[in-house]
């Protein structure tokens, strides 16, 4: 032992505050028809995400016009690398505490891998229900490692939300999705962390759109929170769908949704209603944007601001773009937060097929890691002055 360990000794009185999960953090304000959580959570520490504040797409806006603060909310860094985990925490504690068997959900993926997760944390078993095709690998790997039962449907996320509603009825199972109120009772608290983190609520929130639980959530907190006294205002919710899978732009379900953002591929969102009443009370907006949008974003979110997304979340940051290019929010000492739902990582087939890989092969020879340093380090350089005209 050196003299270094015994000055760490010295300091071991020192209190760092433990974050131990949202079910501890915001139990209190976590209720369905006043019933509260009141056994021990099934939690993975879940929550407590970084607000990261943009600097590059803050530097292609502020030449649009755009004057103020925009911030990432990150919540890829969950523990199954999705905002799913918060509503998930609270719907398995509440599965246990009414004593239920087993959970199932329908899911484009993300939801079957945080519900995989959490239920093998709470000992029940689990049965996901996702489309044959279209769900991003990653999302099917958690749901293997996590050991759920899986049911490929060979249809589209709607068809199996709607066996999903019919079975659980039969068989007394425990339903995961956002029809549950429990879920969106956990999902609300990322919108009490972003009031805590910034220590007011921002003047936008924007989000992507699938099957409207999330926007629905984050606006029952922000609700909340002014109803305790914690802010002053409440934001805007803007929400955005992709043009082949919106229906609630087009005021009607879309038969067969089509769109690179997966975990947005749905025709008939379960919280259709709940969404809308979200961006009128709030006096905000739903509105679709394209895949090429959505790319874009999604190449600039991880080459640019360093963050690396799965295609869905970019909708919302495509869609704030749109909004900052069209003027139609307010373009001053404006502050800006958008959902960044879920991880790159979840999807690599996205990532191989949309970014240009620069990988080189090469000898074990000094002089062939020479060659191809030398001609990378021009071409950045020439590369630098067409990324300075990049322009959304
Ligand atoms: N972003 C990601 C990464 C998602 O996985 C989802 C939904 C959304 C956004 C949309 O959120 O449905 O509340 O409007 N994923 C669900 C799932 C449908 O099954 O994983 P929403």
């Amino acid at each position: 032992m050196g003299s270094e360990d015994n000055n760490l000794k010295g300091n071991r009185n020192f209190q760092q505050r433990k974050w131990q999960g949202i079910i501890h953090e915001y139990g209190d304000f976590i209720s369905v028809e006043g019933e509260k959580i009141n056994i021990e959570p099934v939690t993975l520490l879940e929550g407590n995400t970084p607000l990261i504040e943009s600097v590059c797409l803050a530097k292609e806006l502020r030449d649009m016009g755009f004057s103020g603060k925009i911030y990432f909310k990150y919540e890829g860094l969950n523990p199954t690398s999705s905002f799913k985990d918060r509503g998930m925490t609270v719907a398995i504690t509440r599965a246990k505490q009414i004593g239920a068997h087993a959970t199932i959900c329908a899911s484009t993926g993300n939801t079957s891998a945080s519900a995989a997760a959490y239920s093998a944390r709470a000992n029940l078993p689990v049965f996901v229900v996702v489309p044959e095709k279209n769900v991003a690998t990653g999302k099917i790997i958690q749901a293997v490692a996590h050991g759920a039962r899986i049911i490929r449907v060979k249809g589209n996320f709607d068809d199996a939300l709607s066996l999903v509603r019919k079975i659980s009825d039969d068989f007394g199972l425990f339903i995961v999705n956002s029809i549950n109120p429990w879920r969106i009772e956990g999902q609300k608290t990322a919108a009490f962390e972003v009031c805590d983190t910034l220590g007011f609520a921002p003047d936008y929130h924007f989000l992507p759109v699938g099957n409207a639980g999330n926007i629905y959530a984050y606006w029952l907190g922000y609700k909340q929170y002014k109803a305790l006294g914690k802010i002053n205002e409440t934001p805007k919710m803007f929400g955005f769908q992709a043009e082949g899978a919106a229906p609630i732009v087009r005021g009607h379900p879309v038969e067969n949704p089509e769109t690179i953002a997966s975990a947005i591929r749905i025709g008939n969102p379960a919280n259709w209603k709940k969404a809308e009443l979200a961006v009128k009370e709030s006096d905000g907006l739903i509105d679709m944007v394209s895949d090429e949008e959505i790319i874009s974003v999604y190449r600039f979110m991880g080459e640019k601001e360093g963050i690396f997304c799965e295609l869905a979340p970019c909708a919302g940051i495509a869609g704030f773009i749109k909004m900052v290019k069209n003027k139609k929010i307010k373009m001053k000492d404006t502050v800006v937060v958008c959902t960044i739902t879920g991880h790159g990582l979840k999807d690599p087939e996205a990532t191989m097929n949309l970014i240009k890989t620069k990988q080189f092969f090469v000898e074990p020879k000094f002089s062939e890691i020479k060659k191809v340093i030398e001609e990378e380090i021009k071409k950045s350089k020439e590369k630098d002055l067409e990324m300075e005209q990049h322009k959304f």
